[in-house]
């Protein structure tokens, strides 16, 4: 099949990159000429593991093109995925601009029947609007092509994205026509072969899928740090309580972990997108709103611990050198979009802390997004992060952050003060080597 893509993000790259792994003519259109050129080069723009060999293999036989004219894109397209941003307004709601002009530039083209598929995650509702821009580039223009508007949210994860577009836990499409039904079955039946987690349903309901799958596991990391706040308040640990609660098999133990507060580009922004679109349907939701607000003050709590340990043992925020391990929301990602480790970089900054930053491959965004920030040292390796300064804060759990030379850690750090933020040490192992280690939900004691 020929499929137009709108935009070469994390979503658009892969699902082009997939659909042309499987056969399929795919042009991937975007309106950042540098990325189009990179692309066009073999050179992948974001980190993504296993991404950049699909690319110069489907590029290399001609499958998988790149573009920045819509046109070129669209000739002949049987389906044209939006795949471009939708990045949170000031109030809270989907920023649909991109849409409307990945819309707008269809509707521009179309000339023979085309499905165009709404992938990018957007408020209920979108798809009849995406509908209403086509059909008003079609009226200027004096053309009446037939086409169909679906929803076919994308469920996949940054640091695993090829994996999981490959085998999808399940395919959700909102159609109303059974002509745009045929060609999203068609075109995801080679990922799904027994075809038994294809759901179709309504546009709405596909459409309100992705922000509840999202919203659920928002809540879910909400949830275990509100009660990881209590654990430290009243004294219990969490690491213990998340074992037993977690075991029953209702609750589980998948993001189920405390931390430092979710970040990336779609839980903070879909949370805060579904609670604007429930308000502009005459509906509060307490529990969206809280969800939001704990993450909120969650992603200062590691600023909080430091000073409250420079409180308690008679330091001062200002000339204290810390080193931080993790710039990415999480890890396998170089995605630094409301990564909580930015915010920590900046509240340190700006309190006067010297800060000492270290991340496998999120340096280039996260020096993007910070700039020049006057007292931070962008290091190479996380030993040299360490090299002199006087606490670590653990912020992304990339897996050569695990199980560090502990001993040379201890030597190191004039503080011998580890603040875990992702609960991943084994604070009595760490003690053997002279380390204090605090998880989050252990309070600071100094
Ligand atoms: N990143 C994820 O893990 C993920 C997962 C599921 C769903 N989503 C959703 O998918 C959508 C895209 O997310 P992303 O992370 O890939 O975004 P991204 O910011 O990485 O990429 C968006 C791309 O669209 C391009 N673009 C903007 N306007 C365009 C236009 N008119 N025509 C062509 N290209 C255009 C931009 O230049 C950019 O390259 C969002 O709605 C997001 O919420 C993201």
């Amino acid at each position: 099949m020929r499929i137009a893509i709108f935009g070469t993000g994390y979503v658009g790259l892969v699902t082009g990159t997939c659909f042309a792994e499987m056969g399929n003519d795919v042009v991937c259109i975007d309106v950042d000429a540098s990325k189009i050129e990179r692309l066009k080069n073999g050179e992948i723009p974001i980190y993504e593991p296993g991404l950049t060999e699909l690319v110069i293999e489907n590029a290399a036989h001609q499958r998988l093109q790149f573009t920045t004219k819509a046109a070129e894109g669209l000739e002949g397209a049987e389906a044209a995925f939006i795949c471009v941003g939708t990045p949170m307004s000031d109030d809270g709601q989907a920023d649909l601009r991109y849409v409307e002009s990945a819309a707008r530039d269809i509707g521009r083209q179309l000339s023979r029947y085309c499905v165009v598929i709404d992938k990018s995650t957007v408020p209920v509702g979108t798809a009849d609007k995406v509908r209403g821009w086509i059909k008003d580039e079609l009226r200027k223009r004096g053309v009446s092509a037939e086409f169909d508007v679906a929803s076919n949210p994308e469920f996949l994860k940054e640091g695993s994205a090829i994996e999981d577009f490959m085998r999808p836990d399940r395919v959700v499409i909102g159609v109303d026509s059974p002509r745009a039904e045929a060609t999203l079955r068609d075109l995801y039946s080679p990922f799904i072969r027994n075809g038994l987690r294809i759901f179709t349903m309504d546009i709405k309901s596909a459409e309100m899928t992705k922000y509840a799958a999202n919203a659920f596991l928002a809540t879910k990391i909400s949830f275990i740090n509100e009660i990881a706040n209590i654990c430290e308040k009243v004294g219990a640990d969490v690491r213990q309580v998340r074992l037993g609660a977690g075991s029953d098999a209702r609750i589980g133990f998948q993001f189920l972990f405390p931390g430092v507060g979710y970040g990336g580009s779609c839980f903070p922004k879909d949370v805060r997108a579904l609670s604007h679109t429930a308000a502009v349907h005459g509906y509060k939701s307490e529990l969206l709103n809280a969800v939001d607000a704990v993450n909120y003050a969650q992603k200062a709590v590691m600023f909080k611990k430091l000073a409250a340990w420079c409180e308690l043992t008679g330091r001062s925020l200002k000339g204290l050198t810390v080193a931080i391990w993790g710039l990415a929301f999480k890890p396998n990602t170089d995605d630094v979009r409301e990564a909580p480790a930015l915010q920590l970089v900046r509240e340190l900054v700006e309190a006067g802390a010297k800060v000492r930053v270290n991340d496998p491959k999120a340096m280039h965004e996260a020096h993007k997004s910070l700039g020049d920030l006057p007292g931070v040292t962008w290091c190479d390796e996380p030993m040299e992060t360490t090299a002199g300064a006087d606490v670590l804060c653990l912020m992304t759990e990339w897996r050569p952050y695990r199980r560090p030379d502990f001993a040379k850690l201890a030597e190191q750090l004039s503080a011998k003060v580890v603040f875990d933020g992702r609960n991943q040490y084994d604070d009595v192992r760490c003690r053997q080597y002279g380390l204090t280690v605090y998880p989050i939900g252990v309070q600071v004691t100094g």
